[in-house]
C-alpha cells in the first residue's frame, strides 16, 4: 500500500487541475438550457473512466440525462462493489453571492470552491483517483468494481429506478458504495447509516381572475399571497410539530440506544447557532438538534412568490401566489403516502375565498443501512487508516433516493462513505470541498477497496 499512498502524494497538483476540468462543465440537471452541458459531462465521466482503467464503459440513454456505466471484473472470488455517484449539480443562483465564479474552481485557503466540488463531482473524482492509483501501481484492483454515475440525482433520480430494473444482471454486485455525504466534522470522520426521504410539493393559489388595482379592489377579496401565507403558517404548531393530518403515523421512534449514542457525539448547540447566525435554534419540542436533523421528519417552505417583486413600488392585488414545500421523511414514512396526505390537508385548510392546486414534484424514500455489515466495518477501518482517527456512526438529514431502490431491486445494502463537511455550502453559493478531506478521501477509498475482501471473507456472503 505504501507505493500507492506515495503515488497519491506525488500527484496532488495533477488531481486538482483535472478536477477543475470536471467542475467547469455546468451540468445543472434541472435547467433545460444546460442539457448539452449535462451530456458533455457524462462524456467527460466516460472518458475519465477509460483513462483510469475501467472497462466496458457505456453511456446509457434515459428519457432524461444519461447514466454512465463501467466495470473492472478482474478479481475472481473477490467481492463486487457497485459504486454509485452523480455528475449533475444544483443550480447556482443567487449567482451574485458567489465569491468566485461557480464553474471556475478556485482554491482559497484550505478549500476548493465550485458548484459540485463536494456534491458530488469532487467525491466521485476521489474514487477515479483511487482506481487510477491501483491501476498505475499494481495493474489491478483488489475487488471487482462496477460504477454507475447518473445525471439526475439532484432532480430526484427520476429515471434511475427503471434503469436499475432494466439492468439487474449488469448491476449485480455484493454491496453498494456511495460517497455523496459528509463527515461529522473536520477531523471527525464518520460512517453514515441513515438518510431521510423527501416529498416535494408545489402550490398554486388563485384569487381573482386577474391582477387588480390594490386601491380600487383591496378590501373586497382575499389576497392569494395572504391566503397562502396563512395556510403555510398553520403547518406547524407551537411545539414545532407538523399539523398535516396523519403525518407522524408511520414514523419509527428513535431507540434508546440511538438517543444515548447521539448524546455522546461532540456537538454544541450554541456553536451551531453561532455558525448559522441565528440567535436561537428552532425545532420540534422534545428532541435534540441531532435527533431533529437525522431522525425526525420536517416540513420546509423552499420558496414563495407572487405579485410584484421588481424595483420600487407597484400597487397591485395579485391574482396568484405560489410556494414550493418539501418534507424530509424518516423510516417508515413513504413519500407517495405523505404527498397524498399533504394534498388532502391543503385542500381541507384552503379558505373558500381562493382556489388551491397542489402538485407533487418528486420524492424519495428514507433509508437505514445496517452498521454491522462487512462493508461498513471495512469503511470504518479505511477511515481510520485514511484520516488517522476512529470514525463515528451518524445519520444524515439529506436524501439519496436510489439507496432504497438498490435494496429493493438488487437486494444490496449500501455503505455511505462521505468526505464532505456539513458546512461546505452544498446547494448554496460558495460550495467548496476541504482539500485535506479530498486527499484523505482518496487515501481512504484506496484503503476501503483494499480492506474489503478481508472483511467480506469473515462476514456473511450471500
Ligand atoms: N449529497 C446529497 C445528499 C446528502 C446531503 C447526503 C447531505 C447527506 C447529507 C444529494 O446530492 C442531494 O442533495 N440530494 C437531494 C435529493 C433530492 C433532490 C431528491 C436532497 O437531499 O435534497
Ligand atoms: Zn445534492
Amino acid at each position: 500500500m505504501n507505493e500507492i499512498i506515495s503515488f497519491i502524494d506525488s500527484n496532488k497538483e495533477r488531481y486538482l487541475s483535472e478536477l477543475k476540468e470536471f467542475l467547469a462543465i455546468p451540468s445543472v440537471s434541472s435547467i433545460k438550457e444546460h442539457n448539452a452541458d449535462t451530456r458533455k459531462c457524462a462524456e467527460w465521466v466516460a472518458n475519465q473512466m477509460r483513462t483510469v482503467g475501467m472497462q466496458n464503459v457505456r453511456i446509457f440513454e434515459t428519457p432524461g440525462h444519461p447514466v454512465v456505466y463501467s466495470e473492472w471484473m478482474g478479481a475472481p472470488g473477490k467481492p463486487t462493489v457497485l459504486f454509485y455517484g452523480h455528475y449533475d449539480v444544483q443550480p447556482v443562483d443567487p449567482l451574485n453571492l458567489w465569491t468566485s465564479p461557480p464553474f471556475e474552481a478556485t482554491i482559497r485557503g484550505e478549500n476548493l470552491y465550485a458548484r459540485g466540488s463536494a456534491d458530488d463531482k469532487g467525491q466521485v473524482y476521489i474514487h477515479f483517483k483511487a482506481i487510477e492509483a491501483f491501476m498505475k501501481q499494481q495493474g489491478k484492483l483488489p475487488v471487482n468494481l462496477k460504477m454507475i454515475i447518473e445525471g439526475e440525482e439532484e432532480v430526484g433520480s427520476e429515471h434511475l429506478e427503471q434503469f436499475v430494473k432494466d439492468h439487474r444482471d449488469l448491476l449485480s454486485a455484493d454491496l453498494v458504495l456511495i460517497s455523496d455525504s459528509s463527515m461529522f466534522a473536520k477531523g471527525v470522520p464518520s460512517v453514515c447509516y441513515g438518510l431521510r426521504g423527501l416529498a416535494y410539493m408545489e402550490i398554486e393559489v388563485t384569487g381573482p381572475n386577474r391582477d387588480l388595482h390594490s386601491g380600487s379592489f383591496g378590501g373586497s377579496v382575499h389576497n392569494p399571497i395572504q391566503a397562502l401565507a396563512e395556510m403555510i403558517a398553520s403547518l406547524h404548531d407551537k411545539n414545532g410539530r407538523i399539523t398535516v393530518k396523519g403525518f407522524y403515523r408511520d414514523v419509527r421512534p428513535l431507540t434508546k440506544k440511538e438517543r444515548a449514542a447521539y448524546k455522546k457525539l461532540p456537538w454544541n448547540d450554541k456553536q451551531y447557532a453561532k455558525d448559522l447566525g441565528v440567535a436561537k435554534l428552532y425545532g420540534e419540542k422534545g428532541f435534540t438538534t441531532l435527533e431533529r436533523l437525522w431522525a425526525r421528519p420536517t416540513l420546509e417552505c423552499n420558496g414563495i412568490w407572487g405579485g410584484y417583486t421588481g424595483e420600487g413600488a407597484k400597487t397591485v392585488l395579485p391574482s396568484k401566489a405560489f410556494a414550493k414545500i418539501s418534507m424530509r421523511l424518516v423510516p417508515d414514512q413513504n413519500s407517495q403516502k405523505i404527498a397524498k396526505l399533504f394534498q388532502q390537508h391543503f385542500q381541507r385548510i384552503a379558505p373558500k375565498t381562493v382556489h388551491v392546486k397542489v402538485k407533487a414534484l418528486h420524492g424519495g424514500e428514507p433509508a437505514i443501512t445496517p452498521i454491522d455489515s462487512p462493508g461498513v466495518q471495512a469503511a470504518a477501518t479505511a477511515l481510520e487508516k485514511g484520516f488517522g482517527k476512529t470514525p463515528l456512526y451518524q445519520r444524515e438529514g439529506g436524501s439519496i433516493p436510489i439507496v432504497v431502490q438498490f435494496k429493493k431491486i438488487l437486494g444490496l445494502d449500501t455503505v455511505l462513505l462521505g468526505f464532505g463537511l456539513p458546512d461546505e455550502n452544498a446547494h448554496a453559493p460558495d460550495e467548496h470541498i476541504n482539500l485535506d478531506n479530498f486527499f484523505g478521501g482518496i487515501r481512504t477509498s484506496v484503503h476501503f477497496y483494499n480492506e474489503l475482501p478481508g472483511y467480506w471473507g469473515k462476514g456473511k456472503r450471500k
